[in-house]
């Protein structure tokens, strides 16, 4: 395990994504964790996130006492550069001056993180105040005309520090920089790989369920889908999976499951077509909120329900379901062990909050994974690609992509002109490039138009093309006009009621991805 101390920025994950890039697993610790408590995770290497502007901050977070006397080797990078610098005697410079973006480098060539890398390469800072002299006993081996030590490093002590942010991809050498410091400086071995992580999480799921049954509830989604995947693969059909098609889903979107998610894991699958009860409680109720918590409160019932089945058909030996199986990835366990709550902007809805006497333990296969690495276990375990490097889709479904009242006839419409717009995006190789796109469709809004000699009164979509890491932040995709032609013209023409195509180019925030 490589620990990643995460001082607040937005960096940490960053960081333990691209250290699980190089093959090592990686954990992010809060930096108010005591030092013998990260001992005893027993890291190989110890990375110290980016942070506030300057150790002089307001409530900046100190390094905890004894963080540089563990003899585990240690990467400060930014703050947590200043941070070893201001511990171990060195001198940070209250500058008041703060060097952002893009800057030159030199580095020395003859030392264990850069080894092999150009004397002059192009970092990533964000800082205010700067290193001004190292500690006694470290190196210098890199500067910028505003930072004199921009970089040192004390091999014998194993430790290592960076002002700039080796994590992003503006800082050319930056991947290769924690390479170095994780083999070279650490000794980690590239252990982290998919076939590895496969098993030891089958192993896992074994020897958490044993000999019980459990249940998952499959969303059409990505995680759902690899997380049952993976339990299937450990306790094969003692493993039951429910798919609730609410209605609300995209075009092919159950075939896919009743049929390449079977044939690809060999699952047991039990389909709940509960399409009218979802539309008879939405009839009439236009309201954003209203119809989230109607949706969710809708899928419990019909998931309990099910599962109260599943339950009662019993096991080959009679045995209960014991375990809920569910689609945790590791920014969620990061973020909900973050303390701080985040105001709700939306209520989302999620398989959880099952009645009492229908008691679960959970199973959570993902909890450790990152988005891309969930999908790369996918791959491994082979489910289909469409169904692996699908888009997210939000549990609510089409249902909050419908501006106003959600109807059959209008889900429809929005069905056939989302999947034009999956088609296309895909036919452009633009499938991995953008996070997701939402079409939203301005259901009580109508504009006029001409289509053939004729006058239409239609209704308007909006494209919402968006690029992000993770969903919090996003900016809209700068789509090729040829792909939004391509797309434009066929949803006029093949989906009769829309007579007007748009885009949206709000970054979120303010705009959060989806309209409701
Ligand atoms: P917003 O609209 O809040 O969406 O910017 C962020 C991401 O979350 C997805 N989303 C949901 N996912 N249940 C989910 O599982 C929900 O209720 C839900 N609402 C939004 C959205 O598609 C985007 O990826």
């Amino acid at each position: 395990t490589v620990l990643v101390v995460d001082y607040g920025a937005q960096y940490a994950q960053l960081i333990a994504r691209r250290v699980r890039e190089c093959h090592v697993y990686s954990e992010i610790v809060p930096s108010t964790m005591p030092v013998e408590e990260m001992l005893a995770k027993r890291p190989k290497a110890i990375i110290l996130s980016g942070g506030p502007s300057s150790v002089y901050a307001d409530g900046a977070p100190q390094a905890p006492a004894g963080m540089f006397e563990t003899g585990v080797p240690t990467l400060g990078i930014c703050y947590g550069y200043q941070a070893m610098v201001q511990a171990l005697g060195g001198t940070v410079a209250r500058t008041g001056r703060s060097e952002f973006g893009r800057t030159r480098m030199q580095a020395g060539t003859d030392t264990v993180l850069f080894a092999g890398l150009p004397a002059a390469q192009t970092v990533w800072m964000s800082h205010g105040d700067s290193v001004a002299e190292a500690p006694e006993g470290f190196r210098t081996t890199g500067s910028t005309e505003s930072t004199p030590v921009a970089a040192m490093e004390a091999p014998e002590r194993g430790l290592y520090g960076v002002q700039f942010h080796p994590e992003v991809l503006h800082s050319e050498h930056g991947q290769a920089v924690l390479r170095h410091f994780l083999y070279n400086g650490a000794g980690c071995r590239p252990t982290w790989t998919m076939v590895n992580i496969v098993d030891e999480q089958v192993e896992r799921i074994r020897t958490q369920i044993g000999g019980k049954r459990a249940i998952c509830g499959l969303s059409g989604g990505v995680d759902s889908a690899v997380a049952g995947a993976l339990v299937q693969r450990a306790i094969g059909d003692r493993l039951t999976c429910v798919f609730v098609d609410h209605g609300l889903l995209r075009k092919g979107e159950v075939e896919q499951v009743e049929k390449d998610f079977v044939e690809a894991t060999g699952a047991v699958l039990k389909v709940v077509d509960a399409q009218e009860r979802f539309l008879d409680a939405l009839a009439g109720v236009s309201d954003p909120e209203e119809k989230r918590k109607i949706i969710g409160r809708e899928f419990i019932r019909v998931f309990e329900q099910a599962a109260r089945e599943v339950v009662a058909e019993g096991g080959k030996e009679g045995d209960d379901v014991e375990f809920l199986v569910q689609g945790t990835l590791y920014p969620d366990v990061v973020e909900s062990g973050g303390g701080t709550g985040a105001a709700n902007i939306k209520s989302h809805h999620n398989v959880g909050g099952l009645p009492d006497d229908l008691r679960f333990s959970l199973t959570e296969p993902l909890r450790e994974l990152f988005k891309d690495e969930v999908r790369r276990v996918g791959e491994e375990l082979g489910l289909p690609a469409e169904m692996v490097w699908r888009q997210p889709f939000p549990g609510p479904g089409l249902g909050i992509r419908i501006i106003g009242e959600v109807t059959r006839e209008r889900l429809e419409i929005l069905r056939e002109a989302d999947a034009v717009a999956r088609e296309e995006l895909s036919r452009a190789g633009l499938d991995r490039d953008i996070w997701q796109c939402p079409v939203v469709l301005l259901a009580d809004v109508r504009s006029v138009g001409v289509q053939g000699d004729g006058r239409t009164y239609g209704h308007p979509v909006v494209l919402r093309p968006v690029s992000s890491e993770d969903a919090m932040t996003a900016d809209w995709s700068r789509l090729p006009y040829d792909v939004l032609a391509a797309i434009s013209n066929r949803i006029t023409n093949e989906v009769r009621e829309i007579n007007r195509v748009t885009l949206d180019v709000t970054s979120k925030p303010p705009g959060t991805i989806e309209w409701e």
